[in-house]
């Protein structure tokens, strides 16, 4: 049986939704002469879905290693807005605020510490522990918020005792949002590249982050485990509440399942807005054309676009 109430939030921040959770301001990377960002600005909002798409080079994982602290910006800003639990855990008030909302700049942090404000990441390649299993690989991803040294976890007593139970009642909640019971006790490594994904995304929750980053969750996936994958990230988006950030190259996937979405291109933001206006950018079916191109979503908007020139020349002729 598949449990839905959870009791531990497997959000990290009590942001309303609806007010900023990130703030990507002008933000300029270069590596010697390679301009991989230039000038990006966008906001993504608590409780969305935030897609970032745009074809290969086009900066994308460069984005996310900025606001992961992997890459340091050489101009520009990143900041993160979070809010601490209510005093005394009273229920949200009614104006939606909770507790104090803070403010932290990210932009020159160290990735472990930007891990601890709560942003949460996947990578485009599999990183995982393939000889440890699933409930191991994901133990890992509390040692973040984890107080007690290993060392008295080892020894298994007192606090550390009582500690490792608490993280072990979150992760057995992640397991069962993300369906992985029937393979808990399995060697990462032994698993279906598509199960190993999910593992990597349910690694990430296990940090309980205010923001989840998500680079390529669907890539090298067929038709099928691209719709679970989707799936799975709208269960965490909608049942754990959690703000995401997405990167996908499937234009289907991304329209269907963000509620905003930024498009890069060759290092810059060429659109910024809903699925829907985005799909109509006549800068976006541009880059689109310019890369190589076997999206339906892609063939399809162009088509209309076409038909429309079409029908409007008609119309003058
Ligand atoms: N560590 C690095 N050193 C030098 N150049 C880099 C580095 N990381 C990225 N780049 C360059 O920055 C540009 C953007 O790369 P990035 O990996 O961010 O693109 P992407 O949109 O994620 O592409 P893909 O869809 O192929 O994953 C590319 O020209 C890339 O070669
Ligand atoms: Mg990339």
């Amino acid at each position: 049986m598949v449990v839905r109430a959870y009791q531990h939030s497997l959000r990290g921040s009590h942001l309303p939704a609806g007010q900023p959770v990130l703030e990507v301001d002008a933000v300029s990377l270069r590596f010697g002469g390679v301009k991989a960002l230039t000038d990006i600005s966008f906001t993504v909002t608590e409780g969305h879905v935030h897609a970032v798409i745009g074809p290969n080079g086009a900066g994308k994982s460069s984005l996310l290693n900025c606001i992961s602290g992997l890459y340091h910006p050489q101009e520009g800003e990143i900041r993160l807005h979070t809010a601490d639990a209510p005093a005394g855990g009273a229920p949200e008030s009614e104006n939606g605020t909770t507790g104090e909302v803070r403010t932290h700049t990210l932009t020159s942090l160290a990735p472990y510490k930007i891990a601890r404000l709560g942003v949460a990441r996947s990578f485009q390649n599999i990183e995982l522990f393939a000889h440890m299993t699933v409930l191991e690989n994901l133990m890992l991803g509390r040692h973040i918020h984890m107080k007690k040294s290993v060392l008295a976890s080892m020894l298994w007593f007192g606090p550390a005792r009582n500690q490792e139970i608490e993280h072990r009642h979150l992760v057995e909640e992640v397991i069962d949002l993300l369906q992985l019971q029937a393979v808990r006790n399995k060697p990462v490594g032994s698993l279906a590249y598509g199960i190993q994904k999910r593992v990597e995304l349910g690694r990430a929750l296990c940090l309980q982050p205010a923001l989840l980053l998500l680079d390529e969750p669907m890539a090298g996936m067929n038709a099928e485990e691209k719709e679970d994958m989707a799936r799975y990230i709208l269960d965490v988006h909608e049942l754990a509440h959690v703000s995401v950030v997405l990167i996908e190259h499937d234009m289907n996937v991304v329209m269907d399942i963000s509620d905003r979405v930024s498009v890069l291109d060759f290092g810059k933001l060429i659109a910024d807005g809903t699925p829907d206006e985005v799909k109509a950018d006549p800068a976006v079916i541009e880059a689109y054309l310019g890369a190589e191109d076997d999206d339906p979503a892609v063939r399809e908007a162009v088509a209309l676009q076409e038909q429309a020139s079409e029908a409007e020349e008609n119309d003058r002729g």
